[in-house]
């Protein structure tokens, strides 16, 4: 399996990452990712040349370096091997390992895993996430996928899926007449959904009017390659303006681990707020970020690690055969295999 690999991924949340050291999985590579005395942050190899053990299992020292937790050896955040405790102290040259560029921006440690000089104007404009009140943004949350990122990318640019594996509470049969429109700028591919005088979904009902009655439903989801997709959702009344209407910024943020798992972070801002009472206000963050996650968790998430389990079966992967609302995601496939074959054309895809 390739992947794109001079580009960000998510690592974590930011406010994850502490000065206890965190391993993560990341395009099959062992990281470890802490965080020094001063704050800054550092990605290295999570496994210490001298004997391969994992330096999550360490700890951070005084002067900020990271000390492995079997025989003691300290590297600081360039990777070289600055104290050997044991001996005269004395350090062999090929005593260090590699370490990773990372940036600390939208509430998000982003890791560059290529070898080409990291480009910081690539991380996705999350900037929605810092400019919303705090209370208008939900929990901050992930899980891990037993499935290839593929699989969910694809899972979130057909959004017809909704209608029936999440009905009634982000979806429902109304919406499978959906008008869909599939555009491109530069490699984002979005997807945009016009769903007219549709029941409300029990998520938008709650952001909205509150009442059951039928709405307007609008949902644009953008990927940014490799693993970014933000989708603009949201509800107003029949006939009504867009800006009448009230929703939410969904951020579905997805980093290989594997071939076969995936790490997802989420999170997802309100856009047009309606202002609540302060007790009805603390119960719709509540239930967004559980409604959401429990949509996850509970339905995208079987489905989508079966649907995994069931491309391993048989003689060979068949092809998909594909519908009308598949144009995003087949636009994103081109994507990405143009994106790897240049990398690998022009040779600096190695790890
Ligand atoms: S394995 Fe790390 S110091 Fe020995
Ligand atoms: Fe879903």
């Amino acid at each position: 399996m390739a992947y794109i690999r001079n580009a960000w991924y998510v690592a974590m949340w930011s406010q994850d990452l502490n000065s206890q050291p965190q391993n993560r999985l990341i395009l099959n590579e062992p990281i470890v990712l802490f965080r020094d005395g001063r704050g800054n942050i550092a990605a290295l190899d999570d496994r210490c040349p001298h004997r391969q053990a994992p330096l999550h299992l360490g700890k951070v020292c005084e002067s900020g370096t990271l000390q492995c937790g079997y025989h003691g050896l300290e590297f600081d955040k360039s990777g070289a091997c600055v104290r050997n405790p044991h001996g005269n102290g004395s350090i062999p040259k090929a005593m260090r390992v590699k370490s990773y560029p990372v940036k600390e921006m939208h509430s998000l440690v982003w890791i560059w895993m290529g070898e080409r000089e990291p480009d910081y104007s690539a991380i996705p404009d999350l900037s929605m996430l810092d400019n919303a009140l705090p209370e208008h943004v939900t929990r901050r949350d992930f899980l891990s996928m037993n499935a290839n990122y593929e699989l969910v990318v694809n899972n979130l640019l057909d959004l017809s899926h909704v209608a029936f594996l999440h009905k009634g509470v982000l979806g429902n049969e109304d919406s499978t007449g959906a008008q869909v429109k599939v555009t491109q700028e530069g490699d984002n591919v979005t997807v945009s959904r016009w769903m007219p005088g549709v029941a409300a979904p029990r998520l938008f009902d709650m952001l909205f009017q509150r009442d059951g009655r039928d709405v307007d439903m609008w949902a644009e989801i953008t990927w940014i390659p490799p693993g970014s997709l933000l989708n603009d959702t949201g509800v107003t009344g029949i006939g009504a303006s867009r800006e009448a209407g009230s929703g939410i910024i969904g951020l579905h943020l997805l980093t290989p681990e594997t071939e076969q798992s995936t790490l997802y972070h989420f999170a997802a801002v309100r856009t047009n707020p309606r202002s609540f009472p302060p007790d009805i206000e603390t119960q719709i963050m509540r239930d967004l970020s559980d409604l959401r996650r429990k949509a996850f968790v509970e339905e995208d998430m079987p489905m989508i690690e079966a649907q995994q389990r069931m491309l391993g079966l048989g003689n060979g992967e068949r092809e998909p055969v594909l519908l009308e609302v598949d144009g995003g995601a087949a636009r994103m496939r081109r994507i990405l295999q143009q994106r790897i074959k240049s990398e690998t054309a022009s040779g600096i895809s190695a790890p």
